[in-house]
């Protein structure tokens, strides 16, 4: 079993990682959290592939065990259906020790945070992510959220999770277009943050994709030390934190003029990255080069790098780029790298990002 720790005082917790270890999830609540309840919130298309060992597992160690379904995907991702989860966990009588365990992707999980964060006031959360960016990205740092019909998670909480328990071999029923999109994330916080990673990286890419169990372990691993130590030095994101959007201004900004149907997140996220490396060496902060080893790796990792021709729809993405919620004043910070593992926030006019168009 690999162990990261996220190390936030006396909230901090471990994340464990392990291949084929979704049977082993019960004993270690029953032992580690003390735990004799636990409510299991999970989706249809999860829930079929996956549910069965970790319901066994929580029965084995006697711990009891309910389960919810919420709709796959980001559907699921409002108050209403957060509404429909608390009059579920009433119903089972579910009480201030009952853990709530998220089985999902990234967008189960944002819901089952913030539903263990306001439910009688808090309940312990446990994260089983079971999507590539569920794992690496969205189960570790403690952001919930659902979402509004003005925007995307503009309705949440911090609040960390008591254990994340992260199973590679889930992924193998993950379509290849989704595993694709989270390795996005992974080659993300290695250029931010982490030189050496990169490099293993571009050793091991073609083994990670294809699921090998040690390559992959260790780039998840990897991936979440990095993100975890960034939170663990900025939980609330007052600086450091906010290089975790690399690329996701123009990523932000790709996905909102597609109308968040034709990308990915990831892909949209890799044409913001290999852009604001561009725009690194254009404005001289990074060595040239850079850019190109990015986009080479992101290639390999069967990624879009070319971002689409704003030209035509210039005006839009100006406005995507202005309303991005990380806008301060008219300027936008931007991410750009100082060299690959290294990285900085830069602020910008909206048209000065574009004029790093290549
Ligand atoms: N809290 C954070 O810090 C944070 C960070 C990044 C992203 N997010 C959020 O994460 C969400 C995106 O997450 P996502 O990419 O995991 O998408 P997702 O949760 O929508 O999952 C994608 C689809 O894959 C299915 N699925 C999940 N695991 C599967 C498996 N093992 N096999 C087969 N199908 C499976 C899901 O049911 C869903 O239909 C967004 O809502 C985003 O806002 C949160
Ligand atoms: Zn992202």
């Amino acid at each position: 079993m690999t162990t990261v720790q996220v190390l936030l005082g006396d909230r901090s917790y471990p994340i464990r990682i392990r291949p084929n270890s979704l049977p082993d999830l019960g004993e270690a609540i029953a032992q580690e959290l003390g735990a004799t309840r636990a409510v299991v919130l999970t989706t249809p298309r999860v829930a079929a592939a996956h549910h069965k060992p970790v319901e066994h597992g929580l029965r084995a160690a006697d711990v009891r065990t309910d389960r919810i379904q919420v709709p796959d995907g980001e559907r699921a991702k409002t108050l209403r259906t957060a509404s429909r989860v608390y009059d579920a966990l009433l119903e089972f009588g579910a009480d201030r020790q009952t853990v709530l365990v998220g089985l999902g992707g990234g967008a189960l999980g944002d819901l089952a945070g913030f539903v263990a964060s306001t439910y009688l006031r808090g309940v312990p959360l446990v994260q089983v992510p079971t999507t590539l960016l569920a794992q690496v990205d969205a189960s570790v740092g403690g952001k919930t959220a659902v979402n509004h019909p003005r925007g995307k998670n503009l309705i949440g909480t911090f609040y960390q999770s008591r254990m994340v328990w992260i199973d590679p071999e889930v992924l193998k029923t993950l379509p290849p277009r989704d595993r694709r999109s989270g390795m996005a994330e992974i080659v993300k916080v290695a250029a931010i943050w982490d030189a050496e990673f990169f490099a293993w990286l571009e050793e091991q890419i073609e083994e990670v994709m294809r699921l090998e169990p040690d390559a992959l372990t260790e780039a998840v691993a990897r991936a979440c030390s990095i993100k975890a130590e960034i939170v663990g030095l900025d939980e609330r994101e007052a600086g450091l934190r906010a290089l975790l959007n690399f690329g996701h201004t123009l990523g932000h900004a790709i996905e909102n003029a597609a109308s968040y149907r034709r990308y990915r997140h990831g892909e949209a996220v890799t044409m913001g990255m290999v852009f604001a490396a561009r725009l690194s060496e254009k404005r001289g902060i990074c060595p040239s080069g850079s850019a190109a080893r990015l986009e080479g790796l992101l290639k390999r990792a069967g990624l879009p790098a070319q971002p689409p021709d704003w030209n035509q729809d210039r005006d839009a993405y100006l406005r995507a780029i202005s309303v991005d919620k990380k806008m301060r004043a008219e300027k936008v910070g931007v991410v750009v790298l100082r060299d690959i593992g290294s990285a900085e926030v830069l602020q910008l006019t909206p048209e000065e990002i574009l004029e790093g168009a290549p």
